[in-house]
């Protein structure tokens, strides 16, 4: 497969596409595939102004696995979870250095167009946030952005089938919204994020605000997704993280006593069953048994 790069809409270089990463031909060879990382973030730094918020951190993010950015407050999560898709830049005075590589492109590169990669990797906010349209409008809006020619009324359905929030809506697509409740209008956004098909999604504590039951639905979904997407997501609900992700990254803020100055680092990462029984790190261990944070 020598598709062109999803990221560069104009003629590039050859760069190897999503579905081209494990290729038909290796997932029936005998040999198990190689499996390459999704994203590759490699010394990324980022600041607001003179304040560095995060130093240094490299990982890589597995595909179709949940991985859970955790620390405590301030500690650079969103900050992070904004670097995988470019929303940093919406923010001024934002500055990110390093790399940050989507199936082996960097998206900071030059002539990268941002909201191409906002296309392949969705975001779903703390706070639910649909437009003040109907349900159905909710859905349809960003695929008619993209120009999408297919069955409008049968995207729509899919995509709340896929958000579990069909059964739920189904006989008031043309209600507003913002008559759902907020655990249905977090479903709706997670639709609508699914409605123009990306490769990723990006949750920043997408249950804080939902109550126990609501959260229960969101987790089981984002089991559900994980067969088609890869997710990351942050979370303060340490047992949330234990409970729904694969692979768990705990950040820190080190502090320069001179000059007081703050910043994240990345303490630990590796999969969540070890970050939670057995952390290397003293920090992540003290964070993860509930004594500081
Ligand atoms: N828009 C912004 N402008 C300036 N500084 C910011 C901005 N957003 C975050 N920061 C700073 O960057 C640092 C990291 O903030 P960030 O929001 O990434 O932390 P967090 O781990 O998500 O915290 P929380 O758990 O409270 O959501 C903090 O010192 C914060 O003050
Ligand atoms: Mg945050």
């Amino acid at each position: 497969m020598s598709e062109k790069s999803p990221m560069v809409q104009e003629e590039g270089v050859d760069m190897p596409s999503p579905a081209a990463v494990v290729s038909r031909d290796d997932a029936q060879s005998r040999r198990p595939p190689v499996e390459q990382p999704v994203f590759s973030v490699r010394d990324l730094s980022v600041s607001y102004g003179k304040n560095v918020a995060l130093k240094g951190v490299t990982m890589d993010i597995r595909p179709r696995r949940i991985t859970a950015i955790i620390g405590p407050s301030g500690c650079g999560k969103s900050t992070l979870i904004r670097c995988f898709n470019r929303m940093n830049e919406l923010i001024p005075g934002a500055q990110v250095d390093g790399q940050v590589l989507y199936h082996g492109e960097d998206i900071y590169a030059p002539g990268v167009d941002p909201v191409v990669v906002r296309r392949h990797v969705g975001m779903v906010f703390q706070r639910p946030n649909p437009f003040p349209k109907s349900i159905y409008d909710n859905i349809a809006f960003g695929a008619k952005i993209n120009g999408y020619k297919g069955d409008m009324d049968e995207l729509v359905e899919r995509s709340l089938r896929r958000a579990a929030l069909w059964d739920e809506v189904k006989a008031k697509l043309k209600k507003s919204a913002l008559d759902l409740s907020g655990g249905q209008q977090q479903r709706l956004c997670i639709a609508r994020a699914i409605a123009v098909e990306p490769d990723v999604i990006l949750m920043d504590e997408p249950a804080s605000a939902l109550d126990p039951i609501a959260t229960v639905r969101i987790e089981d979904l984002m089991q559900e997704l994980k067969r088609d997407y890869s997710i990351i997501i942050v979370t303060h609900n340490m047992q949330q993280a234990a409970r729904v992700s694969d692979e768990t990254a705990f950040l820190y803020t080190e502090v320069d006593e001179a000059t007081s100055a703050r910043w994240g680092i990345l303490v630990e990462f590796g999969k969540t069953g070890r970050i939670f029984t057995s952390p290397r790190d003293k920090r992540t261990e003290d964070y993860v048994s509930g004594r500081f944070g």
